[in-house]
């Protein structure tokens, strides 16, 4: 008997030994020490052993199940050490791994350069106005001097969606409607999409954009509107540049200009960005037609004004230097990831 409970022992402490997990320890400890357990039998039959053997074999069982527990309680506490240290090795951070970097989107180039413009107009006192971009022929062409079989009209083909209605060609149109909708003193800027049936190729898109211009005031003068071009001119392409009025035709304004700035990649003297001129065109302009402040309900008698209208595509091309106008729309990120 006292053999069989040793035996019992050393398979137990054996087992526990080889037990990785609390569960399995768990189930050692059920199969000796619970209620089934064999030591638990022994207990229950030391009624048919002789009465003198009894506390012999009664004290031999309690050791035996002393020792196991004992064991037990050191295996554990050494499962639930080794748990924590794998779970510590876990949730280490590893400082010297590189951080997840955050992808910042960037402004495209035509937002940066609409973004420039408004800030300068708006801090010469201007604000923004916006008209429809299906427009009427009266707001396009009509109000702005173009009559009907007006020459004129062939520079601006566009996309007609009835026979009155279209596409707007310029955001000239916006000037009619602001001066329509408040009296003057005028001092506005209309940034806006146009469209023109152009076929595509390196500097145009029959979709671009435009900023337009409008001033109207007491005694406003050509010279109000040079002031005002050259400072933008100045300030989006630097004070080294030159600014040179040619005089031109529109049927809005008179006397009307078209506007060069001279090139930065030649200075002046002429290269291939420039053909050979050392001027690049970048804006129309000129005083508003009498006839223009008048249809709009303006008294031209008693006020006058400026208008210009600038692409901004063309903008954005020569002051970044892109060669094709297409770069802007394809959404190419090793283009756009430039700016
Ligand atoms: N609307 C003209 C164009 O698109 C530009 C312009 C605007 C000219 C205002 C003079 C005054 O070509």
């Amino acid at each position: 008997m006292e053999d069989k409970i040793k035996a019992i022992q050393e398979e137990a402490i054996a087992k526990i030994g080889s037990v990785s997990n609390l569960d399995d320890l768990e189930g050692v400890r059920v199969d000796y020490l619970g209620k089934k357990g064999d030591l638990t039998k022994i207990l229950r039959g030391m009624g048919s052993l002789e009465p003198e053997m009894r506390p012999v074999i009664g004290g031999l069982v309690n050791k035996v199940k002393g020792e196991i527990n004992k064991a037990i309680s050191q295996k554990e506490s050494q499962l639930k050490e080794a748990a924590k240290k794998e779970r510590l090795k876990m949730e280490t951070i590893d400082v010297t791994l590189p951080g997840n970097e955050l992808k910042v989107g960037k402004k495209h180039p035509l937002t940066l350069v609409f973004d420039e413009i408004k800030d300068i107009f708006l801090g010469l006192g201007f604000t923004i106005a916006e008209g429809p971009e299906i427009e009427t022929d009266y707001y396009n062409f009509e109000a702005l001097n173009f009559p009907d079989n007006h020459p004129a009209r062939d520079m601006q083909d566009t996309f007609y969606i009835t026979e009155n209605t279209l596409l707007r060609t310029h955001t000239s149109s916006v000037q009619i409607r602001t001066m329509e909708g408040q009296e003057p003193p005028i001092r506005v800027i209309a940034p806006g999409r146009v469209y023109r049936s152009d076929d595509i190729d390196a500097t145009h898109t029959p979709v671009f954009h435009q900023i337009e211009g409008l001033m109207v005031d007491k005694d406003i003068s050509f010279a109000n509107l040079k002031g005002v071009l050259i400072k933008l001119i100045k300030e989006l392409f630097g004070d080294d540049r030159e600014v040179r009025f040619r005089p031109s035709y529109f049927p809005f304004t008179e006397p009307s200009a078209e506007v060069d700035v001279s090139c930065a990649a030649c200075d002046g003297d002429g290269c291939r960005v420039c053909s050979g001129t050392g001027w690049l065109e970048i804006l129309g302009a000129g005083m508003v037609h009498p006839n223009v402040l008048e249809m709009s309900g303006v008294d031209s008698e008693e006020w006058s004004g400026f208008a210009f209208g600038m692409g901004v595509e063309r903008i954005a091309m020569l002051k970044y230097g892109i060669d094709d106008i297409r770069l802007l729309y394809n959404n190419d990120l090793r283009f756009l990831k430039q700016f």
